[in-house]
């Protein structure tokens, strides 16, 4: 297969990312590409949903000549949704949304795939950053963002590229939160449909997926057994939500730590104990912060953990775990296996850190399970169609996802599954918009 790609040995030597406009790309090596197909052909078996959206993209093209310059985690559901969004029309560049995320096979394929894709796991910040500054060279009449990084790139550093966008789309949480900040302040400069806040997103994705793969990640990087254990869960939203209902279904026993008392009661009726991380500091096994706030994990936390605790995080950013204040306690740090570093602590205790605080489940696993991302994407589909048809209509503010995209999504993905569900008789349709009848 023949790729034109820059090829970069190790992260930081990506120097010309992000200097030439008509770049094919930089991955770290275009080989992995047969690989990277066989592993997106497997994930798309996974993504009914998405493949019912790209063909009718095919058909109908409703993305022709858009340029879509998207900033997501580089994996093989994300290059199912590259691959519809092409067929779509669109003219896509894509760049990795965490440095950890990339799944380098995957950005070869895609390049292959005839799609400018900037990603290197393992690149460093600067590198990171010379990425994103390579997907805004094409000049995006759309973005689409995990963490809102391009567009506060955008409005930050390359101005005079604004009055081209049209509207953009933003996949999770911390970037929704960034998103409405700047619209609240009256600078963000054009509308964004806030695809994590579509009940199809968030409530399976959010939860079921960074459940699974938070798991999934922690145990690939250590090997060690969940049952019997204890298991601190920071944040009981609705990642937390679902990490902490794996851990307990792996037998781990598990305390969840919160600042907000509706979001603890929650989780008390769920059965777990809830306390504050100092307190739960001496007695967890392992750890997971999943809050997307900062400093969650602090000095005075660590300092109280067991010998060989495991801390992990499954937010955003990598800002919840104090990593600064754990590396200036320690005496020594060494990596011990991928993913894994252990810091000694004076007196000879042992805090282990897995990915570095980064997300734990992107970064030492693959992320979510393809059947769940199959619904997130197709809400990113659907959203640049509508966004394509619709922006001039929209103000310069964060939008929900239509309902009926939203609840067309949920149809699709039964019937994909063969479930089937009832429909209202006329007489409860009458009842149900009635205010007269009683007992
Ligand atoms: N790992 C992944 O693949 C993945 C997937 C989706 C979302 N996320 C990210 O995970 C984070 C959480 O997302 P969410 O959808 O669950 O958000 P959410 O808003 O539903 O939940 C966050 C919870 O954390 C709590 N919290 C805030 N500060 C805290 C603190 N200091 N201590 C304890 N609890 C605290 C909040 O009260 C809230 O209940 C975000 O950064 C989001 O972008 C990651």
């Amino acid at each position: 297969m023949s790729t034109q790609v820059s090829v970069s040995a190790a992260a930081g030597r990506s120097k010309m990312a992000g200097k030439s406009a008509g770049s094919k790309g930089d991955v770290k090596n275009p080989k992995l590409a047969d690989k990277g197909h066989s592993k997106i052909e497997w994930a798309g078996r996974s993504m009914p949903v998405l493949a019912q959206i790209k063909a009718r993209f095919a058909k109908e093209r409703p993305l022709e000549g858009i340029r879509i310059s998207a900033c997501l985690h580089v994996t093989t559901e994300t290059a199912n949704l590259a691959l519809t969004l092409k067929v779509g029309g669109a003219k896509v560049s894509l760049c990795a949304s965490n440095p950890l995320s990339t799944q380098d096979e995957v950005a070869a394929a895609l390049v292959d795939a005839g799609i400018p894709t900037y990603a290197i796991k393992g690149e460093d910040q600067a590198t990171y950053y010379r990425h994103i500054a390579a997907i805004l060279n094409a000049r995006p009449q759309m973005t689409m963002d995990d963490g809102a990084d391009v567009v506060s790139v955008l409005h930050k550093e390359r101005r005079e590229l604004l009055p081209d966008v049209i509207g953009g789309t933003e996949e999770t949480t911390t970037g929704v939160v960034r998103l409405r900040a700047m619209a609240n302040e009256g600078v963000l400069a054009y509308p964004i449909v806030a695809v994590n806040d579509a009940l199809t997103k968030h409530l399976f994705d959010n939860r079921y997926g960074t459940g699974q793969s938070t798991l999934d990640g922690m145990i690939r990087a250590t090997n060690r057994l969940v049952a019997g254990s204890v298991f601190v869960v920071a944040g009981y939203g609705w990642c937390g939500k679902g990490i902490a209902s794996r851990a307990k279904g792996l037998g781990a026993h598990v305390i969840v730590t919160e600042i907000d008392p509706l979001r603890a009661l929650e989780a008390v009726l769920d059965g777990f104990q809830v306390m504050p991380m100092g307190e739960a500091a001496p007695l967890g096994d392992f750890f997971c912060t999943v809050t997307g706030n900062t400093d969650v994990i602090r000095e005075e936390h660590f300092k109280r953990m067991k010998d060989g605790a495991i801390v992990a995080n499954s937010g955003h950013f990598n800002v919840e775990l104090d990593l600064k204040a754990l590396a200036d306690i320690a005496v020594s740090r060494r990596t011990v296996r991928d993913f894994v570093e252990e810091f000694e602590l004076k007196g000879g205790k042992r805090v282990v850190v897995l990915a570095e605080g980064r997300l734990v489940n992107l970064s030492a696993a693959e992320g979510h399970p393809s059947s769940v991302m199959d619904m997130s994407f197709a809400n990113q589909a659907l959203s640049s169609e509508y966004m394509a048809k619709n922006h001039h209509k929209l103000e310069k503010k964060v939008y929900p996802v239509p309902t009926d995209i939203d609840q067309e999504i949920a149809r699709l993905k039964l019937a994909s599954w063969g479930a089937q569900i009832d429909k209202l008789t006329p007489n409860q349709k009458r009842y149900l918009s009635s205010w007269q009848e009683g007992t």
